[in-house]
């Protein structure tokens, strides 16, 4: 598949590798442009690319956001999005750490309400980078779960399908809405590295 990302730090960095040693094609980005990316690319092989923001999304048949949450201009236009699978890792931190109070929305329904159009899933939030780049395994049974929320069945399983190829095992918690609240900050889904038989478990005790 061909894989944008949006981000090139811990998760954007962790996920290009990751997606590239699963024989998908990547193309990724960050604020500063493309050419800040030159040593990465040496690291992440002939599978990885970069571009602007919404070069990698143009460039993907899934887009990976995997930058603040809170800065908008991080997000690719809706008319180059519109209609692709968007994985929406971000998590609703402050610039001083601390979480913002959304109330009546959860963080990605507030992604997804300025990406109109895209098939938008909720995952990669709840697992800590270093947890990605180490913990992947092709024996399924000792798999780490990656939980995944959506409200479009097949945009998720395609995101299941993906965090497969990456050495992990994909957990549906529900829409975006249930799901969303399920994986957010600070919830028993949150950072913690959980087999999927643990996950399930976890899952089956939450409202
Ligand atoms: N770290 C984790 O373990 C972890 C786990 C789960 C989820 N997350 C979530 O994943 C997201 C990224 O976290 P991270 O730890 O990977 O952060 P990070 O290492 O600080 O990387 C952030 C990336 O976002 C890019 N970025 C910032 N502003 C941008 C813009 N306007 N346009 C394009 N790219 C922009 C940065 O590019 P420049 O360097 O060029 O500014 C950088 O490549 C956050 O929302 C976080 O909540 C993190």
């Amino acid at each position: 598949m061909k894989i944008g990302i949006i981000g090139a730090g811990h998760i954007g960095g962790t996920v290009a590798k990751l997606c590239a040693n699963a024989g998908h094609q990547v193309c990724i980005s960050n604020s500063r442009g493309p050419e800040s990316l030159a040593e990465l690319l040496k690291e992440l092989g002939p599978n990885v690319q970069a571009s602007t923001v919404n070069g990698a999304a143009a460039f993907g048949e899934i887009v990976l956001l995997a930058a603040p949450w809170r800065t908008l201009e991080a997000l690719p236009s809706p008319s180059v999005i519109s209609g692709k699978i968007v994985i929406d890792a971000m998590n609703p931190y402050a610039p001083d750490g601390s979480v913002y109070e959304l109330r009546d929305i959860t963080a990605t329904e507030k992604t997804a309400s300025r990406l109109p159009g895209a098939r938008v899933v909720k995952a990669f939030n709840t697992i800590w980078s270093e947890n990605l780049r180490t913990l992947g395994t092709p024996e399924e049974d000792k798999r780490i779960t990656i939980f995944v929320a959506g409200d479009d069945a097949d945009a998720k399983a395609t995101v299941a399908q993906l965090i497969g190829d990456m050495g992990f095992a994909a957990l549906d918690t529900g829409t975006l809405r249930v799901g969303g609240l399920r994986q957010a900050v600070g919830s028993p889904l949150y950072n913690t590295a959980m087999t999927l038989e643990q996950a399930k478990a976890a899952l089956a005790s939450m409202p």
